[in-house]
């Protein structure tokens, strides 16, 4: 993969920025709290560029607390490891992104942004009702779950725009349209590559990689389909916030195989776009 074309036009765009080595560990940490040292923690989240200030922030613009959180650590302590993980995803997905608006021209990734969101919540909603994995971390790995995407757009947007255009106005398919553009690879592909260069959890790894393929091996993991019909609903909110009708089509396999039916899938798509406002609100790092 490192010698793939678009991987090296990645690499030479010199856009995408530099995490520490400790990024995945903190993450790994967090995903495991129990079997480590909180202030082992701390010291390597305080090394993520800008960490600090940006949560301290978002804490004191958000909470209805009757004091300041002051240090990393108060921050730390009062958000417990799962709301921290999922603020450190967000924070670092955000991070690549190199300004407010992006670089990408007729891709908008605010609107992506939220339906990173909405696939966050759909996988929590489906793990809460099955059972069948861990809900906070499937909805921290919402968020990361097209980090590709967002690699695509800070390094190479005109690449990331014509698969737009080809989407929205051609109707191809978005995989399809990323494998002509991307010289046969797609997001999916992008995202594991960068899961490695930033020493992200394998669990993370997985369903950043799969989340398009849930029956690539009889193996799949429930956190990887349970991702792949999150990303469909999400898809369709998504569709309709730009604005158009076309919606897709699950595989009636995975609902089986999650033993969900379909009025669950209706119930989440109902509640999704007012959800997604009220998570965007509460980690929005854009007033910094
Ligand atoms: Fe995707
Ligand atoms: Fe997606």
């Amino acid at each position: 993969m490192q010698n793939h074309i678009i991987i090296r036009q990645i690499k030479e765009s010199g856009h995408l920025p530099q995490i520490p080595k400790d990024f995945g560990e903190v993450l790994n940490m967090l995903l495991e709290p129990c079997e480590f040292h909180m202030d082992d923690c701390i010291e390597k989240l305080s090394k993520i560029p800008e960490f600090e200030p940006a949560l301290i922030q978002v804490l004191n613009h958000t909470s209805r607390l009757n004091r300041n959180i002051l240090t990393l650590k108060d921050a730390v302590l009062y958000l417990g490891a799962k709301n921290t993980r999922m603020i450190a995803i967000a924070y670092i997905t955000k991070l690549l992104l190199p300004n407010k608006s992006g670089r990408a021209k007729i891709f908008n990734n605010k609107s992506y942004w939220k339906h990173c969101i909405g696939t966050s919540i759909a996988s929590y909603m489906i793990a809460e009702k099955t059972g069948l994995c861990d809900k906070d971390k499937i909805f921290t790995y919402g968020l990361i779950h097209d980090i590709g995407i967002t690699v695509l757009d800070i390094c190479l947007p005109e690449h990331l725009d014509r698969i737009f255009v080809m989407k929205t106005q051609q109707g191809i398919h978005q995989i399809a349209a990323e494998k002509i553009v991307l010289s046969g690879i797609t997001h999916t592909e992008i995202g594991m590559w960068l899961c490695d260069e930033w020493g992200i959890p394998d669990e993370i790894k997985e369903v950043v990689g799969y989340h398009h393929y849930p029956f690539t091996n009889s193996n799949t993991s429930n956190e990887v389909r349970i991702m792949y019909l999150a990303d469909f609903i999400s898809a369709n909110y998504y569709q309709k916030l730009l604005g158009s009708k076309i919606s897709f089509n699950y595989s009636d396999r995975v609902m089986e195989l999650l033993n969900i039916n379909k009025e669950l899938i209706d119930e989440i798509a109902i509640i999704l776009p007012r959800e997604v406002e009220r998570i965007n609100n509460a980690i929005n790092f854009e007033f910094l």
